[in-house]
């Protein structure tokens, strides 16, 4: 597997409890390293676009209230197989289900309030990186 490049998003509910330099020394630890990074606040319009796929499911609502309820933190992670590797070190989405070590079962709070997002796919981390990031923003 070729290097690989995903989206990571360290949610309000982390930011709020100060674990953003926590989580990133996690995602270091599993061989990801961090080329693009800013902190921002969705409007609802970003959150919308982004979470686009998600607009029919029942939890969108939701979950667009909690993506904008405080700051955020947008990330470009780079490494060997870093979109398998990223969803691993966070675990699975609901934090019950999490994998001991990962950072959803130490760091989340609920289904919602998971902590972190990374990209699915290569497709989908094409997508959410240039929803987020300019090219000059990217220095791998
Ligand atoms: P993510 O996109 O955030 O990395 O999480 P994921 O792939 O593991 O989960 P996904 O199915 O894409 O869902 C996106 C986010 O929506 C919230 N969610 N709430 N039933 C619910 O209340 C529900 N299901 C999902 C979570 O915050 C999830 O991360
Ligand atoms: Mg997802």
């Amino acid at each position: 597997m070729a290097s690989e490049r995903t989206l990571s998003i360290i949610k309000p509910d982390a930011t709020e409890r100060n674990l953003t330099g926590q989580i990133i020394a996690r995602l270091e630890g599993a061989g990801l390293r961090v080329i693009a990074q800013k902190r921002v606040w969705w409007k609802k319009k970003d959150a919308r676009k982004f979470y686009d796929i998600h607009k029919d499911q029942p939890f969108f609502k939701g979950l667009i209230a909690f993506m904008t309820s405080g700051p955020i933190v947008l990330q470009v992670l780079e490494g060997e197989d870093a979109i398998a590797k990223n969803r691993e070190a966070m675990g699975a989405t609901n934090p019950v289900d999490a994998a001991p070590g990962s950072i959803r079962k130490d760091f989340g709070v609920n289904l919602q309030r998971n902590s972190v997002h990374g990209s699915d796919s290569a497709a989908t981390a094409k997508r959410e990186i240039a929803l987020c990031f300019k090219k000059s923003e990217i220095v791998g």
